[in-house]
């Protein structure tokens, strides 16, 4: 039986990268060629749960453009304060209430663990549409997709990554999928913004080449992308400490001398400081590529999960 056969996302729920396995990650990166320009009612009966309550702009606008240009519809709420919530509903009844209305459910909350606990709630598929500082899982598909439209490959790839490690999910997420595919990580980070221990634990589980610095010039001649992160304000419990660091991880374009011609810069998005708007014209910078490529995984995620792809 060949590998397309084996491997199955009707139905199933999208929590953490670390539920695929590289053949399934490779299976959805393979899929969404075919939604580069796919503009086809296949998903026209299916509505899609758009459960937001933190602030978004790609991630949940690139849900719902990908589920109209489907042909399917999506309701939901964009700010929790227009929810039942406010009345004091649970997550738990607001997803088992949803779910009764949708086919599949995308949700973003700031609690860690929200998307699975949701999931469990849930009668139909839960997409984590980022839960806290956990994980963002699709991004991180479409970061992948991005890394081997640029790169032609992902295996092998020396990869920064910049900025906040502690509470960037979109790090967590990808350093765990290129873990599964022979990548040599950099993580450049301020010391009390290091990645986590567990996330280093299961590096070392891999058997992952890794290894922590303070500056970026430190580690740019070998990079293939630097993945650069915003600082999370939203997630310092201390907001002196946010202040006191905020500023001070800015990429110069000086950095870039030293760097291989095909070295791409990218970024989750939004970035507040810590790409100079004078980098976005440099042969280097990839990260607007990276944010439309949002739809077009997003597009082949729905489709697999919606049953749009037989
Ligand atoms: N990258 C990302 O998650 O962006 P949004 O917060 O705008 O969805």
């Amino acid at each position: 039986m060949g590998r397309e056969r084996e491997i199955d996302f009707l139905h199933r729920d999208i929590i953490s990268i670390n539920d695929f396995s590289k053949d399934e990650i490779v299976y959805v990166l393979e899929s969404a060629k075919a939604f580069e320009h796919m503009r086809k009612p296949i998903l026209k009966d299916s509505v899609l749960g758009v459960l937001f309550f933190e602030p978004s702009t790609r991630t949940r606008l690139s849900f719902e453009s990908a589920m109209a240009q489907l042909g399917g519809k999506t309701i939901g709420f964009a700010d929790p304060l227009v929810s039942s919530s406010t009345k004091g509903e649970s997550l738990l009844d607001t997803v088992k209430i949803v779910s009764g209305y949708c086919d599949a459910i995308v949700i973003r909350h700031p609690l860690e663990g929200s998307a699975r606990l949701a999931a469990e709630a849930s009668e139909i598929p839960v997409i984590n549409g980022g839960d806290g500082a956990n994980q963002h899982p699709t991004q991180t598909l479409l970061d992948l997709y991005t890394i081997k439209k640029c790169q032609g490959r992902i295996s092998g790839l020396n990869i920064a990554m910049v900025g906040d490690l502690k509470y960037g999910r979109t790090v967590h997420s990808l350093a765990c999928a290129l873990s599964k595919f022979g990548c040599r990580l950099y993580f450049v980070s301020p010391e009390s913004l290091k990645i986590p221990k567990h996330i280093i634990d299961d590096l070392q589980n891999s058997e992952t080449e890794y290894s922590e610095h303070k500056e970026v010039g430190e580690v740019i001649k070998e990079c293939d992308i630097v993945y650069m992160t915003r600082i999370q304000k939203e997630r310092f419990p201390d907001p002196a400490e946010y202040e006191r660091i905020a500023h001070t991880y800015a990429i110069e374009k000086d950095v870039f001398r030293e760097a291989k011609p095909t070295m791409k810069i990218m970024h989750p998005l939004p970035r507040v400081s810590e790409i100079p708007k004078d980098i976005d014209d440099s042969e280097h910078a990839y990260y607007f590529e990276q944010a439309a490529n949002g739809l077009v995984v997003r597009k082949a995620l729905l489709a697999l999960i919606l049953g749009g792809v037989k």
